[in-house]
């Protein structure tokens, strides 16, 4: 078992986005029992909230749920229990190495680090076009899911 976890800052638009859709993307490879996704926020101030409505509407527009999710905040305990830890943007993997106290083991990366075009997570809270975040999580997550294929020998 292959353990993801998803990081943002809210933990109620970009990560679990990304958690749902690794989750579809896995299902329909065939591979859903293979890896455990789940996602948390840097920040603790969204912490009980379900995902926002927009980017619920968005995954739900691909035919994908994400009932039941609550947003929780990252922990340094979270650090161990992840085969890779994904973040959104820049800014958020320097919050994961502050809460976590660093990276020895090499797990946290961009979600778009395995994209052909390394970059942030386009952020709906600013650009209110959370189709564009959808389409940036695909070729992330595409793209992940070749590195996983290639480690699988
Ligand atoms: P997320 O979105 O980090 O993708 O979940 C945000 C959620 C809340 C805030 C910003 C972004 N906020 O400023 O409260």
């Amino acid at each position: 078992m292959i353990r993801v976890l998803f990081v943002c800052l809210g933990n109620i638009c970009r990560s679990p986005m990304a958690e749902f859709l690794f989750k579809d993307m896995a299902q329909k490879r065939g591979e859903a029992g293979r890896y455990l996704a789940e996602s948390a926020g840097t920040s603790s101030e969204e912490e009980g909230n379900p995902v926002y409505p927009p980017a619920r509407a968005e995954l739900a527009r691909h035919g994908i749920s994400c009932a039941g999710k609550r947003a929780r905040p990252l922990t340094a305990a979270d650090y161990a229990k992840y085969d890779y830890i994904l973040a959104a943007e820049s800014a958020n993997v320097r919050s994961i190495l502050r809460i976590c106290g660093g990276d020895p083991e090499k797990k946290v990366h961009r979600i778009l680090d395995f994209s052909a075009r390394p970059r942030d997570i386009s952020d709906p809270w600013y650009t209110g076009d959370f189709a564009r975040t959808y389409a940036d999580l695909v070729e992330g997550l595409e793209g992940f899911f070749r590195l996983l294929d290639a480690k699988k020998g």
